[in-house]
């Protein structure tokens, strides 16, 4: 059944070897159980999601929570149900940072990153529960101050253009790691992008760490329940908007 020669064994051996001194063994074995290695803390910017919705409204001035997203798997455990009771202390701060925009006021946007995302989370004992999964991305939300930085940095809404640089430059300046920014880009003819997203990323320790671009193709299509994404990394050559919230009149 063996085909191989001792030599031939013994070069295949050493192929796995080198092979596994790389990047891929190290992901694959570090954490045997195919845990996570990276956390996505994702927020987006209310007025850009709800232009891309039809039944959307929102007057939030604020960046609000989309998810915290394992790099690793998804819908990890169908019979862990979501019981919006298990996190009842923390309600008021979840309807304020992580709303549904599309159902306000519903649980529904929770139920499902927890079956998709927090699920998978959970394999890490730091994350094992519902209440600490939650509880731990009001934390970063806070922690990492989005709002702050940018307003700090004189990125506000306005119907004046950003270039890619000044948002990043921004962000790089007070995190020391690169965030993924988000667009929405224009139709054809179209001149200018909307940022609509920023990703932050974090270790096992909750520790910040570079997002990469190659996570782009897997999570950009997670937009809730019925909705699809049109939002991709923001584009160097192409003046960036940030949406103002429209004032009430
Ligand atoms: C936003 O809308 C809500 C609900 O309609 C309202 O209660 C709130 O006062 C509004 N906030 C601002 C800043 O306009
Ligand atoms: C899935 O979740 C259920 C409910 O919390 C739990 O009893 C079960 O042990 C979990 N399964 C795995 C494989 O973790
Ligand atoms: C939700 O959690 C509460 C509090 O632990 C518990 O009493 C209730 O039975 C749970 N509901 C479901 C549907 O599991």
């Amino acid at each position: 059944m063996n085909g191989l020669a001792p030599s031939g064994r013994m070069r295949f051996i050493t192929v796995a070897v080198v092979l596994c001194a790389g990047y891929f063994c190290s992901t694959a074995f570090a954490h045997p159980r195919g845990e996570w290695t990276k956390l996505i803390l994702t927020q987006h910017w209310p007025q850009t999601f709800c232009s891309m919705e039809k039944q959307c409204k929102t007057n939030l001035s604020y960046w609000t929570l989309h998810g915290l997203w394992p790099n690793t798997g998804v819908r990890c455990n169908t019979s862990w149900h979501f019981n919006a009771s298990l996190i009842e202390d923390i309600l008021p701060e979840m309807e304020k940072v992580w709303p549904d925009l599309l159902v306000p006021s519903s649980p529904e946007f929770w139920k499902y990153e927890w079956q998709k995302h927090g699920t998978c989370a959970a394999k890490a004992e730091s994350l094992n529960s519902e209440h600490k999964y939650f509880s731990k991305a009001l934390e970063l939300y806070s922690k990492f101050d989005l709002n702050g930085v940018l307003r700090n940095n004189n990125i506000v809404p306005s119907e004046e253009h950003y270039t890619l640089d000044d948002v990043e430059t921004a962000l790089i300046n007070v995190y020391k790691v690169k965030p993924k920014i988000q667009c929405v880009h224009p139709g054809k003819g179209g001149q200018v992008q909307t940022l609509g997203q920023i990703e932050i990323c974090v270790d096992r320790d909750f520790q910040l760490i570079n997002c990469e671009k190659s996570t782009e193709e897997i999570w950009s299509n997670d937009i809730l329940v019925s909705g699809k994404s049109d939002l991709s990394v923001c584009d160097h050559s192409m003046p960036i908007y940030y949406p103002p919230v429209p004032s009430r009149s």
